[in-house]
């Protein structure tokens, strides 16, 4: 399962591909925003920052809401940097630039995906990735990881390659319950990646390991 992480702050992404298990990066116009990236070379050079950081894939959103807006703005943003993913929005004219841009060659992740259906249309028109939010749907008592399980059915029995990147996670519960049910991908935020480190008796054990040592190192001194 490939680990990416769902920010547009610099710093988090440098820790996290300092921490050796970034696979790349997403990044929506809310996350941008709390980073106060704004204007149109402002963007860019902030998507380029990101690319400069990560060995991976890059989500990079549009933010044009019609076909032909998408379009030119998705192509704007694929020719910054071969890691450039275009995020595009579930909706209609979506679909239809996930198509065309999945004929040119262009690798596309499909946003704001809440059900198995959206998910089946986002793989028939070749999205290279679809993003269901898990943690959304919990908000509102839907099972999220639930979604997860129902697209990854779906995907196997038909062999479509897309790759389901869980988004919307909010916790290490989640991870790991794409990890059981196999999604290809999630995106999280840094905490919740750093959070499966934790463990009280990994932390017990390890104040027992070194205060022995230094007891014996004391003693023989
Ligand atoms: O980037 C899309 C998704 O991961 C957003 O998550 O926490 O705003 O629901 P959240």
């Amino acid at each position: 399962m490939k680990f990416f992480i769902d920010t547009a702050n610099l710093k988090d992404i440098q820790e996290a591909q300092d921490f050796g298990i970034l696979d790349g990066v997403t990044t929506n116009p809310t996350l941008m925003a709390k980073e106060g990236i704004s204007g149109d070379n402002h963007v860019k050079n902030h998507y380029l920052a990101i690319c400069a950081i990560v060995d991976g894939d890059v989500s990079a959103e549009v933010i044009a809401t019609d076909f032909e807006g998408m379009i030119s703005e998705g192509q704007e943003l694929a020719i910054l940097n071969e890691k450039i993913v275009v995020k595009v929005p579930m909706t209609k004219d979506g679909i239809k630039a996930i198509k065309y841009f999945s004929k040119k060659g262009i690798k596309t992740n499909c946003t704001l995906v809440f059900s198995a259906g959206q998910a089946l249309l986002a793989a028939k028109a070749g999205a290279t990735y679809v993003s269901p939010f898990i943690g959304r749907l919990d908000d509102i008592s839907v099972d999220g990881l639930g979604l997860i399980n129902e697209i990854r059915i779906i995907y196997d029995n038909y062999g479509f390659t897309t790759q389901i990147l869980a988004a919307s996670i909010r916790n290490s519960t989640h991870i790991l319950g794409c990890a059981k049910i196999g999604a290809d991908v999630i995106t999280s935020p840094l905490s919740a990646i750093l959070s499966l480190l934790k463990h009280p008796l990994t932390e017990s054990g390890l104040d027992q390991f070194l205060a022995d040592h230094k007891r014996v190192a004391d003693q023989n001194m």
